[in-house]
């Protein structure tokens, strides 16, 4: 343990000149890399009419065709890949709620610059030399697991690779160990809470420095809840299979105001998700990314369908995206009011009544949809209490005021609320049920 802090990478310091410079070399190389490797790539673009010669400057890439995860899915399990099967070093998957699961792949080049973008995420969350990592976040095909183990392993930190589940024994070993961060989904670490508090302990007390949380929407309103009730510091980890894993983007801990995007290998555009027409730095959007130096499966203009801005760098010169308030697919509209399971959180976390698990439950009467958003109480807290009846009233009736729409609240006791081992289900359909 030389060093108090590990060093920022050269890239991370570098002008917007400079980086912008070696966006457009990278993009070059990538287009042309997919057009000349992969089917479905050259397809796409010779349908679109474009070829990887068009892109001259980094605006060009506004010609090429959007990737979607009809795509993917479309030429499962492989057929998007641009290296041949043999190269192709791990395989990961997400599961869909329906159909096939979309399937990813990395060379082992990919795989070490992915361990770099995970490594530069712990270090800006504020990770010191020597510290140990218990990692929470899911082993297998999901990529959260092996992407922050690798990269928690790349920086030099001692790794406690646990994974979801067994509530119990992660406490135990997280007396046992002593580590200094935890990376978690935030449903989850609030699942490890309620449990180190069940046994008597005060989740002040362990010897957790830091938490590096993601893999679902969680609000600031929610890092402050952590933060004061662990005595740590929390910071987000933004990322998607189709396009790495987790650190594709991640909050550096002295600003925490949204994660900063590793532009040196994902390029951001924003986009009207309805035209599909790129918007300027600062309005809200379609979050889309193309991948500037993957090999087995470089992504072009992918879009995330998670609903965000880009602002302008500040701890970095890279640019942010504000922390994601929404994905489409999370977005209910009730009466013709747009709503997002995050704007419910923020008002749900302002009442020391209710705890943080919550679900929003979509219902429908005769032709229109309802919402009914059903909320656990605060530990001691009775349901059925004049206190919990009245944070119930004074919440359905800021969500009218700050949101614009009528809803119901069903109190539930401890346990009412399932719990997650990885995201947590925030909308629950049952329309039609
Ligand atoms: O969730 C990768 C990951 C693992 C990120 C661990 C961070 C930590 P997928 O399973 O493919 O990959 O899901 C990607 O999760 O499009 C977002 O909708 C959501 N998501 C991920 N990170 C965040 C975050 C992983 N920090 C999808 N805030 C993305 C909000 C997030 N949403």
């Amino acid at each position: 343990m030389s060093a108090k802090h590990f060093p920022l990478e050269p890239i991370e310091k570098a002008s917007l000149d400079e980086l912008r410079a070696l966006q457009l070399k990278r993009l070059q190389a990538t287009l042309a890399h997919a057009y000349a490797h992969s089917p479905v790539y050259k397809a796409k673009f010779d349908a679109a009419g474009v070829h990887p010669g068009d892109c001259r400057t980094l605006a060009d890439l506004a010609r090429f065709p959007f990737t979607t995860k009809q795509d993917l899915r479309g030429s499962y399990p492989f057929g998007m890949f641009a290296v041949p099967r043999d190269q192709v070093a791990r395989i990961h998957a997400s599961s869909g709620t329906t159909g096939k699961p979309t399937v990813v792949g990395y060379t082992r080049k990919d795989i070490d610059t992915w361990a770099g973008v995970v490594a530069r995420s712990i270090r800006a969350a504020g990770a010191r030399p020597g510290d140990m990592v218990h990692i929470s976040y899911g082993y297998g095909l999901f990529t959260g697991g092996l992407g922050a183990h690798y990269g928690a392993e790349k920086l030099g930190l001692t790794v406690v690779p646990f994974g979801g589940g067994q509530t119990e024994r992660q406490i135990q070993l997280i007396q046992d160990f002593k580590p200094d961060i935890i990376m978690v989904t935030p449903s989850y670490l609030l699942a490890v809470c309620d449990e180190v508090e069940r046994a008597g302990l005060d989740p002040k007390s362990t010897s957790l420095r830091l938490g590096i949380f993601g893999a679902e929407p969680w609000t600031n309103e929610m890092r402050q809840a952590i933060e004061a009730r662990m005595g740590i510091d929390a910071v987000d980890i933004y990322g998607l299979s189709e396009v790495m894993g987790p650190g594709v983007a991640s909050e550096c801990v002295e600003t925490k105001d949204g994660p900063t995007i590793w532009e040196d290998h994902f390029y951001p555009e924003i986009i009207d998700p309805d035209t599909g027409a790129v918007l300027p730095d600062g309005a809200s959007g379609e979050l889309v990314f193309t991948s500037l130096t993957k090999e087995a499966l470089p992504i072009i203009r992918y879009r995330t369908r998670d609903l965000t801005r880009l602002l302008p760098g500040t701890a970095r010169t890279m640019r942010r995206m504000e922390k994601i308030t929404g994905r489409s697919d999370d977005m209910m509209i009730i009466r013709g009011v747009n709503v997002f399971p995050t704007q419910i959180e923020e008002l749900i976390l302002k009442r020391a009544e209710l705890s943080p698990h919550y679900q929003c439950l979509l219902l429908r009467e005769g032709p229109l949809d309802s919402l009914k958003v059903a909320i656990e109480t605060a530990p001691g807290v009775s349901p059925d209490s004049t206190e919990a009846r009245a944070a119930a009233r004074l919440l359905q009736h800021e969500i009218k005021v700050f949101i614009g729409s009528s809803v119901e609240i069903e109190l539930k006791g401890e346990g009412g609320i399932e719990r997650s081992v990885g995201k947590a289900r925030r909308v629950v359909d049952l329309r039609g049920k």
